[in-house]
């Protein structure tokens, strides 16, 4: 049956008779509970795989994730048990007959196993999970649900269809070659009664799919970006409402995608086939799907892609590319095609996609140097552009690229004649609806860029070959028409459009938010208005660069899955929104593109090489960014897929380095757009390695492996010690005197714990003294800004970390706020408002400028890590700490210090809040913690009995326990719940 809203809540409650549960787990809820009342222990948000009521899951052993609400302080669950049953109504009965987990003790809610009946191909999987309080009793969920994707190669009956391609592979041009998106059909009929209809569906380039003149699902860009020749993902979707008694009709649209459109800054620099920067993975697209009809009479029937199909390429879409934008003549549109008893006598019947043959190019890109110092080289080699099966087929385990929000223009100007240019307020990644009424023919122009040069034209320079222009040509309508593009993507604030027939009002244009649909998880007010703008920023650059990959910027000819952007932000990421199923996905794209060396690229998927195959701080992506799930979710299964990759990768690090040092190798990105002296790569090279090692011991310990544990954590201290001798003097300074070097340094526990706060300082001087009336003394790039403040506040700079973050000047996130900003850069001084686009000597590179470039945004690791004091205490949440850091009054001349915080993160426990305020008399927390989790908290007080909670001295306080008095704050622990504090 279909699942979706229409499942409803199955009362429980009492059905399960009370069993003992375990004197030591009440014991251990009772602890800060001492009253053990019922609870009101609520089971919500039911997951499976980290989704929603997901179709189509392959794991032969899916997880379920569940949160439990309480309004009680201290509520824990006692123990859970999980039905699966493989329908509703088994499950009203209480009968979990593909899995009965028994009453297990715990408080487990994050990723349980299931351990029930192998599940098989299509397989239909409902679920709830009763929890009990500490007082024994039962609270039941409502019913969740997943279904199971095709396990078995065999299970496809299908092949990839295609049209025939004629074209030559193509040589290398001065103008893009654009062809047209395809449209694919089948009729069938249903004979009888449908119980079920299910797609499975998947392409080889992106898709759309129609059943009955409805779209079916609503994801753009399917089936995601894997390197196809390697693996590809199929979609699953539950399609019985629309299968029909009688004529039926698929339609599939299918477009060129990363497969074989443009991509990354292939064409610019003459990689891929013939130098042509397209036709990465193969040059003609392909469609590969099935139905699978189950009717009420227990009989089946599949309809899958076959030389039955009908194909066009006479269709409306002339051009769809992500990088050119897309061309729709909408004279060309076909009305009915998706339905029953078209006419498609003029359409081509589609042929087996093997049936175009081979088609032999040369691929060109770089190749590494002969030795770690010396030059890359293009090389040419020979590849086949022609149809190759993806050796897997996975479901796909990520969040679909969606729209997501609508915008509405600002402003609309006319800086010439005929040409009207949309301000929608905000830089964002997505299209536009365009709403216009005129002759047929008429052809509308629209351009996309990020800023405008200051006489009001759009800037469309850092665009690089991205063409990113739409075109529309009208059908001629009289009741007026609307378009919004299938096959694109652009990163913009502005629209500019040529012909539009008439003058445009702001309804002719309204910008569309895509991204992959990852909810947001976190907020952030304070007392300064510019950090709130950065705030959101910081949110708005994140969503424009996670459309089905974290990519650096989605604007320019480039939206690649950068490593070292990545690992810097990932832990951000990870704040500010629900990313596990994201990066779940992402990672598998990750380990696939690991080089035969070991190393990790620099981007992943990786289509072409450019330089070497890695730069360091880049390649470690591939171990901090399972890192960072495994701390945010509390994912081991992650660690374990990654971990004989990340083995691999470490093995290849210990090779290259000499006497547990970093060298200089691959790609000299180090500390990518830092100012003044470079920090050298051997020195980014050896941190990186230490980081390395110190994150693959913890990770060895979370999966049991012991032995690897104690081997990386010996590497660690291998390298601490080389490091060490190399680059630490007695007196706390380093070899290497940048900010960056201190930084890195301080952030990978690369110094003798007695030295930190030496350095520290030696660190806070730096920057202190480097401030001038213009520059606020900041010299670190990509890697060196991210743990910059994270530092300083751990070394007890606090003050200086919160004036540097509240700072305008120049390099500075206010900096970038105060010029209008409405995302993060890619530079500093990507604009100014005295110099323009060409920073401040007229040469900056255009090129290298990117307005959504999320790297520097990392920023708000510390916003909500410490100035909020929102901090895990181990992986996944289940313990907290809340440790606001307030600067102190009067610390900061140019602006107020702040002294007031609003902050919450959505865990996967639920919400955690920390608001506080300081005045001169007092300091106020008002915090909240999930019920299941448990705090730690830290309170500026100079003696306990300053302290009250809401309103009660704190040793009356129900629920917090003072764990002691620490230089000027009381630590204290609480289970669950609302808290009000108060110290003096
Ligand atoms: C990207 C960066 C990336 C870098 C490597 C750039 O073109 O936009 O963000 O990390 O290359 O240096």
């Amino acid at each position: 049956m279909a699942v979706g809203g229409g499942i409803r809540q199955t009362s429980t409650s009492t059905m399960h008779s009370a069993k003992t549960i375990f004197a030591a787990t009440v014991a251990a809820v009772c602890f800060m509970n001492p009253s053990v009342r019922a609870e009101n222990l609520t089971p919500v948000a039911l997951r499976c795989e980290y989704r929603v009521n997901p179709q189509g899951v392959d794991e032969a052993q899916p997880r379920l994730t569940w949160r439990v609400e309480s309004s009680a302080r201290g509520a824990k669950q006692a123990a859970y048990q999980i039905l699966v049953a493989s329908s509703v109504e088994g499950l009203r009965k209480n009968s979990g007959e593909l899995w009965d987990s028994g009453q297990v003790a715990g408080n487990q809610t994050v990723n349980v196993v299931y351990a029930g009946k192998a599940l098989t191909s299509g397989q239909e999987c409902f679920w709830k999970v009763g929890v009990w309080d500490a007082a024994g009793k039962a609270h039941w969920s409502t019913v969740a649900s997943w279904t199971m994707g095709l396990l078995r190669p065999e299970d496809w009956r299908a092949g990839y269809i295609s049209f025939r391609d004629t074209t030559p592979v193509g040589k290398k041009a001065a103008t893009p070659w654009l062809p047209p998106a395809h449209q694919f059909r089948k009729e069938f009929a249903a004979a009888k009664t449908v119980k079920r209809a299910m797609i499975y569906a998947t392409a080889l380039g992106i898709y759309e799919l129609y059943l009955n003149g409805q779209r079916v699902g609503d994801a753009r860009f399917a089936p995601g970006w894997t390197d196809y020749h390697q693996r590809a993902y199929y979609q699953t979707y539950d399609v019985t409402p629309l299968v029909q008694r009688g004529g039926n009709a698929l339609g599939a649209w299918v477009a060129d995608g990363w497969y074989a459109g443009y991509v990354g800054f292939g064409w610019g620099a003459g990689f891929g086939p013939e130098k042509t920067g397209r036709d990465l993975y193969g040059k003609t697209p392909a469609l590969m799907a099935q139905l699978e009809i189950e009717y009420t009479d227990g009989t089946r029937e599949i309809i899958p892609t076959d030389n039955t199909w009908k194909v066009t390429g006479e269709g409306p879409v002339r051009e769809g590319d992500f990088l050119m934008g897309e061309t729709y003549d909408a004279r060309k549109e076909m009305p009915g095609w998706t339905r029953a008893a078209f006419d498609d006598t003029k359409w081509e019947p589609a042929i087996a996609a093997r049936e175009n043959g081979p088609a032999p190019a040369t691929f060109y890109e770089d190749a590494n140097g002969d030795n770690p110092g010396s030059n890359t080289k293009v090389k040419g080699h020979p590849v086949n552009v022609g149809f190759q099966r993806p050796a897997k087929l996975e479901a796909f385990p990520g969040l679909p690229v969606r729209p997501i929000q609508e915008i509405k223009p600002v402003a609309i100007t006319s800086p010439t004649n005929g040409v009207y240019l949309f301000n929608l307020g905000q830089n964002f990644a997505g299209v536009v609806r365009l709403k216009v009424k005129g002759p047929a023919g008429t052809e509308i122009k629209l351009r996309y860029g990020e800023m405008l040069y200051s006489d009001g034209r759009l800037m469309t320079e850092n665009l690089r070959k991205a063409r990113a222009t739409d075109h529309y040509i009208l059908r001629g309508d009289k009741h007026g028409e609307e378009w919004t593009p299938r096959f694109t993507f652009h990163g913009f604030q502005y629209v500019e459009v040529t012909g539009y027939p008439g003058k445009p009002d702001k309804d002719a244009i309204t910008g569309i938010v895509l991204h992959s649909d990852t909810p947001l998880t976190s907020g952030f007010e304070c007392s300064d208005p510019m950090a709130n703008r950065l705030f959101q920023n910081v949110v708005w650059t994140q969503r424009a660069n996670f459309v089905d990959l974290p990519t650096d910027c989605p604007q320019r000819d480039e939206r690649l899955g950068w490593m070292g952007d990545a690992q810097i932000y990932a832990h951000c990421a990870t704040l500010n929104a629900d990313v596990s199923a994201f990066y779940t996905k992402w990672l598998r794209e990750v380990m696939e593109a690991q080089r035969p060396s070991g190393t990790f690229p620099g981007y992943c998927p990786y289509p072409f090489q450019a330089g070497w195959d890695f730069g360091t701080a880049w390649c470690d992506a591939g171990v901090i960014c399972p890192h960072t799930l495994w701390q945010a979710y509390g994912d081991t299964r992650i660690i374990e897929r990654c971990w004989p990759f990340m083995v691999k990768f470490m093995d290849w690090r210990k090779s290259t380095s000499k006497d547990f040092l970093g060298i200089k190798q691959g790609n000299d990105w180090g500390d990518w757009l830092s100012f003044g002296t470079k920090t050298p790569l051997e020195y980014v090279d050896t941190v990186y390695f230490a980081y390395s090692a110190k994150l693959m011991a913890d990770m060895a310990a979370a999966i049991g492996k012991g032995r690897e544990a104690e081997e990386y954590r010996e590497l660690f201290d291998h390298i601490k010690t080389a490091f060490n001798q190399k680059y630490v003097q007695a007196d706390g300074t380093l070899a290497v005197d940048t900010e960056t070097a201190y930084a890195l340094a301080l952030y990978m526990d690369l110094l003798p714990a007695d030295q930190r706060l030496t350095s520290g300082k030696i660190l806070a001087d730096k920057l202190r003294g480097g401030e001038t009336a213009e520059n606020s003394g900041m010299t670190t790039g990509f890697l060196g800004t991210r743990p910059l403040l994270p530092v300083l506040t751990s070394v007890g700079e606090n003050d200086l970390a919160v004036k540097h973050f509240q700072s305008r000047k120049f390099p500075s996130w206010g900096y970038e706020v105060a010029q209008g900003a409405t995302t993060i850069w890619e530079r500093w001084n990507s604009y100014t408002k005295e110099h323009g686009f060409g920073g401040e000597n007229g040469k900056q590179n255009a090129s290298m400028n990117s307005f959504a470039h999320y790297s520097f945004g990392a920023v708000c690791e510390w916003m909500l890590n410490d100035l909020a004091g929102l901090q895990a205490d181990g992986p996944g949440y289940e313990k907290v700490i809340i440790h606001p850091h307030p600067p102190t009054p009067g610390s900061n001349m140019a602006h107020e210090p702040i002294h007031w915080v609003k902050a919450h993160y959505d865990s996967i426990h639920g919400r955690i809040v920390s608001n506080w305020r300081r005045t001169e008399s007092k300091f106020e927390l008002e915090m909240e913690i999930p019920a299941n989790t448990t705090a730690t908290i830290w309170l500026p007080a100079s003696s306990a009995n300053q302290i009250t909670e809401s309103g009660h001295p704190l040793a009356r306080a129900h629920g917090v326990k003072l764990m002691r008095m620490e230089e000027g704050w009381a630590v204290l622990e609480t289970g669950s719940g609302i808290y009000h504090f108060v110290s003096r």
